[in-house]
């Protein structure tokens, strides 16, 4: 009794002395809201256009709702929408504090955020943080004079040798990563496209202005940030060379560097961990883009004491480009145990889709539930990308004057960029998919007659409900939600299978990655998993109600989960 008041007077504590935006709401189970969503990445260029100009836009965004809604997602991220001269499709923003007219307006924003609170639904940004674009003002005034008080906002410096870059940093689009400028006589660094320069980050009035955009859209009603590139925010103080790794050369014909001082530098710690401290008084998220090759990098985005990025996406899984249990095995052993709350993702707009990176050309339906079936049952956050629950494919672009993406121009015919990965989504079989009537920025995929909302709803056994039923799973059975990841016959080369326990149930995973029949014995008595038999959850082949979890068959490629009974 004594502890009920208590526990009444501290509820009361919370609610009335902390204000609302700084109560970071938690479960029963102590999980802040994050670690049970599925979120999912919109590009919003080629999400659903509402004004028939062949580019998707906020409202378009705003009608597709009740899509969500249904589907089952929790918080969309959605890929930059500000004012931008698009070099980079919004990846070049040149005001923090504002819509691009391509995309709509802020009352359209606004629109979409007050239409997605009933149906609770979060919204988050993305927020571009390690450069600009040059036509922002800020970068605008920095190049107009070396006295200018933005000067330092950006990467200044003069040439080593006449006429030559001030370093051999190389850019991820190809070139030196310094442009000359000549009204200064100084070279800028950009890491990506030159229309991109980096901000410098050890400027605090830099860090000060950047912090007060994520204050300015979390008081809008924005409920997190995907954090773009972080590993490049700051670069060595120095300068230092970048060393050469032997003599080939990259699909750019630029030489191949090994990234240890243009990359990954140790300030970028302190920065994250403020940033942090603000979206934690708004109880938002942050997702970082965070490219790493190994598990202690990934560590340390979580921060030593979990106080950094919350959801540090994890693209060494992303990019296991083969089925093979092994790998997988060993990648989700390593997030599951890295401290960490894990957070999978298998494709982006930067990332070939799923449905080409492990289709075999036959059985890709089947792999793409199979892949669905790995990643959103996992201890952790899913971030699925729009269109991979209809299966789409990658689109690429077959002649380099139809190119749009600035890698694919300045790399083709080696890079053909990323442009395959963004088309058009497919909402149904009228023309271009019913993305917009007039010809869209980027050509809809042939497949869209099969492949879109419309039809795959109406068909019990398409990839969209599939996914339907996985999310839905996910949000309502206890040992998905909660269970620890137990690792089932580790030694085997072609089904990748494991147990989700908690409180004496688990729901068990069988991922057959080979092309022929499979009969699996889950030995669960020696992972301490007790079961008399198992039914059936949810199977991507013609599955009875009940196995024995000693002899289990799976098709080809095939997917089954079950409950132990
Ligand atoms: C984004 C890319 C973009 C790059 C440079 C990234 O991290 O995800 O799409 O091209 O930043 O702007």
């Amino acid at each position: 009794m004594r502890n009920q008041k208590l526990g009444l007077v501290f509820l009361l504590f919370v609610a009335f002395a902390i204000p609302a935006w700084a109560q970071t709401a938690v479960d029963g189970e102590g999980h802040p809201w994050w670690q049970h969503a599925v979120f999912y990445e919109i590009y919003p260029r080629s999400f659903a256009d509402s004004n028939h100009d062949g580019i998707g836009d906020l409202p378009g965004i705003t009608s597709k709702l009740d899509y969500l809604s249904w589907l089952g997602v929790d918080a969309i991220w959605i890929a930059p929408m500000f004012p931008s001269p698009h070099v980079d499709w919004g990846y070049d923003i040149s005001d923090y504090y504002s819509v691009d007219p391509d995309y709509g307006t802020l009352r359209d924003m606004d629109e979409l955020l007050a239409q997605s609170k009933p149906r609770n639904i979060r919204v988050l940004l993305d927020f571009v943080m390690t450069y600009t674009s040059d036509q922002n003002k800020w970068f605008q005034e920095s190049k107009s004079s070396r006295a200018n008080p933005k000067r330092d906002w950006y990467i200044w410096r003069d040439a080593r040798d006449p006429q030559q870059p001030p370093n051999n940093w190389t850019s991820l689009f190809g070139g030196s990563a310094w442009k000359y400028d000549s009204t200064t006589s100084q070279w800028f660094y950009h890491y990506f496209y030159p229309p991109q320069p980096n901000l410098n980050w050890r400027n605090p009035e830099v860090e000060k202005n950047m912090f007060d955009v994520t204050r300015w859209w979390y008081k809008r009603g924005v409920a997190g940030f995907r954090l773009d590139a972080v590993d490049v925010m700051f670069v060595d103080s120095q300068f230092r060379d970048n060393p050469v790794v032997g003599t080939e050369r990259n699909a750019f014909g630029d030489p191949v560097e090994r990234e240890i001082n243009d990359k990954n530098q140790p300030e970028l710690h302190g920065v994250l961990q403020r940033l942090r401290k603000v979206a934690d008084e708004h109880n938002a998220v942050l997702i970082g883009e965070t490219w790493t090759s190994d598990i202690e990098q990934l560590k340390k985005y979580y921060g030593e004491h979990n106080d950094e990025v919350n959801m540090p996406m994890d693209f060494m899984f992303a990019t296991i480009n083969k089925l093979s249990p092994a790998d997988f095995r060993k990648q989700i052993e390593w997030v599951d145990n890295s401290g960490g709350w894990p957070v999978y993702v298998v494709s982006n707009h930067d990332i070939r889709r799923v449905y080409d990176r492990y289709g075999d050309g036959k059985h890709d339906d089947q792999i793409a539930k199979l892949m669905a079936s790995l990643y959103l049952t996992l201890r952790g956050t899913a971030v699925m990308y729009y269109g991979e629950e209809i299966g789409m494919e990658n689109n690429d672009p077959k002649r380099p004057e139809d190119v749009k993406d600035s890698m694919g121009k300045l790399g083709w015919p080696k890079e053909k960029g990323r442009d395959g990965e963004r088309t058009p989504m497919q909402w149904n079989t009228q023309a271009n998919a019913g993305f917009s009537p007039t010809t869209p920025w980027l050509p809809v995929d042939d497949r869209y007659k099969n492949y879109n909302v419309e039809t795959e709803k109406s068909d019990p056994n398409s990839i969209l409900n599939y996914y339907r039923q996985l999310l839905s799973m996910r949000h309502t059975n206890q040992a998905l939600l909660e269970g620890k990841y137990i690792a089932l016959n580790e030694d085997d080369p072609s089904v990748l299978s494991y147990a989700r326990s908690y409180k004496g149930q688990s729901v068990l995973v069988v991922l057959n990655m080979s092309g022929v029949t499979r009969k699996v014995n889950l030995n669960l008595e020696s992972k301490g998993v007790h079961a008399k038999g198992a039914k059936t959850l949810l199977s991507s082949f013609t599955t009875p109600g009940r196995v024995d979890p000693s002899e289990i068959s799976v098709e080809p490629f095939g997917a089954w989960i079950g409950e132990t009974e």
